[in-house]
């Protein structure tokens, strides 16, 4: 079993977990993924942009329009999510689990000045297992709380090659990410953040 290197508010962190060479091998498997289902901008239910651009993999993805946050089986421009990469997928059975694997594969991108705010993932119907996140790229200034809003809260930077797992009393932690520092890394030759999101949803 792999050992966290930091725990924050109950989230498991494992610093540098992806070294360069695996780093760069993710973002050329998810350029093959967004070639297939492109970045969406979303908006919130009350039809305000979200800074972030997204897609998704695997037989489920997250979705945010104005008819609500919600998980579906397709793109908003009608097409199948793609397959969720082997290389994510061998990340989750060394973190999480070897038997149940994700339904879904959220891919975040932020460009210059996006940000997210403090939110709890819980559009899911099962919050028994822990959603496993992979950041790429750019830092980024992640903060977490506790389950209730408005409560103390801690941040780290984030870094590529970083993956955090948050389960058990973590698993709906408030958690979001104040700025990224845009072309703090080299890995994205046009600057900006990737982070991923393994999710069992129902
Ligand atoms: C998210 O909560 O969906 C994204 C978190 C991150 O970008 O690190
Ligand atoms: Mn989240």
């Amino acid at each position: 079993m792999i050992s966290p290197t930091m725990s924050l508010g109950g989230i498991d962190i494992f610093q540098g977990l992806l070294d360069p060479q695996e780093q760069v091998a993710l973002v050329d498997d998810l350029r093959a993924v967004i070639r297939a289902a492109p970045l969406f901008a979303p908006v919130t239910a009350r039809g305000k942009a979200m800074s972030v651009r997204m897609t998704s993999a695997g037989r489920l993805g997250w979705v945010s329009d104005r008819g609500g946050y919600r998980y579906q089986d397709r793109h908003p421009d009608g097409m199948a999510w793609p397959e969720i990469p082997a290389r994510v997928l061998d990340l989750w059975r060394a973190l999480v689990s070897n038997t149940r694997l994700p339904d879904c594969c959220l891919i975040n991108f932020y460009g210059e000045g996006a940000r997210m705010g403090l939110h709890q993932d819980r559009d899911e119907v099962d919050f028994t297992w822990p959603v496993l996140s992979v950041s790429l790229g750019d830092e980024g200034l992640f903060r977490v709380g506790g389950i209730e809003r408005g409560g103390p809260t801690s941040s780290v930077w984030l870094r590529s090659g970083d993956v955090l797992r948050m389960g058990g009393e973590a698993r709906l932690a408030y958690h979001g990410v104040d700025r990224i520092r845009f072309g703090s890394s080299r890995l994205l030759p046009r600057g900006g953040r990737i982070n991923l999101t393994l999710r069992v949803v129902a």
